[in-house]
C-alpha cells in the first residue's frame, strides 16, 4: 500500500500524552497516517481493513483518483467559498442532479447530518404552519432512531445517555414506538407537523424498518397532512443497494436528509424537499454560511455521479446478499453471535458480549468495525469493497468472534 502524507504525531494521546482535543471522544489506540482503497495505514506500520468507512462516510474508500482529481480541479478555481449571497455552478448542478434523481423539487445544502435534520424540522414547521396554523408544530421520531447531537436532533434521538445531561432539549419533539397502533394515536392532524424515521436505523442497532410499517406510516401521514421525513444520512446514497434507501420500500417521503458520504469525506449535508413543502419556504427562513459552497459541491458532484452508477449499486446489492448468507451462517456456527440484520453494505451483528470488547479485538486483528448499541457490532464497508475484500474482513471477524 502506498502511504499518503498525514504527518505522524510524535506525542499523542495514544502514546499516553494528554490530547488537547476536548475529551468528547473515546479514541481507539490507533493513529491513522494514510489510506488506499479499503485499507487504512496506522502509524504502527500496519494496514487495517476498514469496515467502518469513517462511520459511513468513505463510500469510495481511500485515495480515490477521481476524488483527488475533483479536489484538485475545484481548488484550481481559486474560490473555495463564496457565501450563499451569490450563485455558483457546482451547487446549482449538484442540486439539479439530486432533484433529477429523486422525488424532490428543491435542495437545501448544509454541513452535517444533524444540521440537515434540524433544517428539515424547520421546513416542516414552516409548511405545517402555512397549512394548519401555529398549533401544528409537533415532530415525532421513532424508538431506536438517531438523528444527531444538536438540541432538536437530540430531542428526536432515542439514546437516554446522550440526552439526559443536556435537558431541557428542544420542545415539541417526542418519540413513538415503532408500530402503527401507537403512531395512529400520536399523529394528530392538528398538532403534528412531521414524522422523522431512518428507513434503516443505524446507530440504534441496524434495523431495517418493516415495509408495512413504512407504507402504513405513509398512508397515515398523507391522510393527516403530516410531513414524512426520511433520515438517510447513514443509509442513503447507495449503502442499501439503491441510490436512496426509500426506493427499497417504494415509500416516497416528503423530505430526505443526506450527509455522510455526500462529499467524499468533506463535510456536507443536504435536505431534499417536495414541491409542496418547498413552495412554503421564503428567503430568510433558514441559512448557513458554508452550505453548498463551490469547492465542497464540486467534489460532491463527482461523488454523487459515482454513487449513482448502476454497476456500483448492483454490486452493493449482490455483495450485500452474499454478506447476508455469510453472516447468517455465522449465527449458526458461532455461539457468540445471536442474530444479524441489515441490507446492502450495512449490517448489524448482535453478540452475547459487550460490543466494545469485540471491536477492540477486531482492531488488534487488523479489522476496523463499529458498534451500534452495547451488544451490536456494525459493519459499514466502503461501497467499493470487492467480494474478496469482504471475504477477508468477514474471515477476520469470524476469528475474533469464535
Ligand atoms: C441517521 C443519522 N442521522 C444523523 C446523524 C448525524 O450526523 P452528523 O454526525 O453529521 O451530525 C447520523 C450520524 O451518525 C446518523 O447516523
Amino acid at each position: 500500500m502506498t502511504t499518503l502524507s498525514l504527518p505522524v504525531l510524535e506525542e499523542t494521546a495514544a502514546a499516553g500524552q494528554r490530547s488537547a482535543i476536548l475529551g468528547t471522544y473515546k479514541r481507539a489506540p490507533l493513529e491513522i497516517v494514510g489510506g488506499r482503497g479499503v485499507e487504512l495505514l496506522g502509524a504502527d506500520g500496519r494496514a487495517y481493513l476498514d469496515f467502518s468507512s469513517g462511520i459511513g462516510v468513505n463510500a469510495l474508500g481511500y485515495g480515490d483518483a477521481g476524488i483527488r482529481q475533483a479536489i484538485a480541479n475545484a481548488a484550481d478555481t481559486g474560490v473555495l467559498h463564496s457565501s450563499n449571497l451569490y450563485s455558483t455552478a457546482p451547487g446549482e448542478v449538484l442540486a439539479q442532479r439530486l432533484v433529477d434523481s429523486s422525488f424532490a423539487s428543491s435542495v437545501f445544502f448544509c454541513n452535517s447530518g444533524a444540521e440537515a435534520n434540524e433544517g428539515a424540522f424547520k421546513f416542516a414547521r414552516r409548511w405545517a404552519r402555512t397549512i394548519g396554523g401555529p398549533r401544528k408544530h409537533e415532530i415525532v421520531a421513532l424508538r431506536g432512531g438517531f438523528h444527531g447531537r444538536l438540541f432538536a436532533s437530540l430531542a428526536a434521538t432515542d439514546r437516554p445517555g446522550y440526552r439526559a445531561p443536556f435537558r431541557p432539549l428542544a420542545p415539541g419533539i417526542s418519540i413513538c414506538e415503532r408500530n402503527l397502533g401507537d403512531l395512529g394515536h400520536l399523529l394528530d392532524r392538528d398538532t403534528v407537523a412531521a414524522v422523522i424515521v431512518e428507513p434503516v436505523q443505524g446507530e440504534g442497532g441496524v434495523r431495517v424498518l418493516d415495509e408495512a410499517l413504512l407504507q402504513g406510516l405513509r398512508t397515515l401521514t398523507r391522510e393527516r397532512e403530516i410531513a414524512l421525513i426520511f433520515d438517510e444520512v447513514q443509509c442513503g446514497l447507495g449503502r442499501t443497494g439503491t441510490l436512496f434507501a426509500y426506493e427499497q420500500s417504494g415509500v416516497v417521503p416528503d423530505m430526505v436528509t443526506l450527509a455522510k458520504p455526500l462529499a467524499g469525506g468533506l463535510p456536507m449535508g443536504a435536505v431534499l424537499l417536495s414541491e409542496e413543502i418547498a413552495r412554503t419556504i421564503q428567503p430568510g427562513d433558514h441559512a448557513t454560511t458554508f452550505g453548498g459552497g463551490p469547492f465542497v459541491a464540486a467534489v460532491a458532484l463527482h461523488v454523487f455521479d459515482r454513487l449513482s452508477d448502476v454497476a456500483l449499486l448492483r454490486s452493493v446489492t449482490e455483495n450485500g446478499k452474499w454478506m447476508e448468507s455469510q453472516l447468517t451462517s455465522l449465527v449458526a456456527s458461532t455461539p457468540r453471535v445471536r442474530a444479524v440484520r441489515g441490507v446492502g453494505y450495512m449490517w448489524g451483528i448482535d453478540v452475547v458480549e459487550p460490543a466494545a470488547g469485540a471491536v477492540a479485538r477486531a482492531l488488534e486483528a487488523g479489522l476496523l468495525i463499529l458498534s451500534a448499541g452495547d451488544y451490536t457490532l456494525r459493519l459499514l464497508p466502503p461501497l467499493v469493497a470487492s467480494r474478496d475484500e469482504l471475504r477477508a474482513g468477514l474471515s477476520i471477524l469470524e476469528g475474533v468472534l469464535s
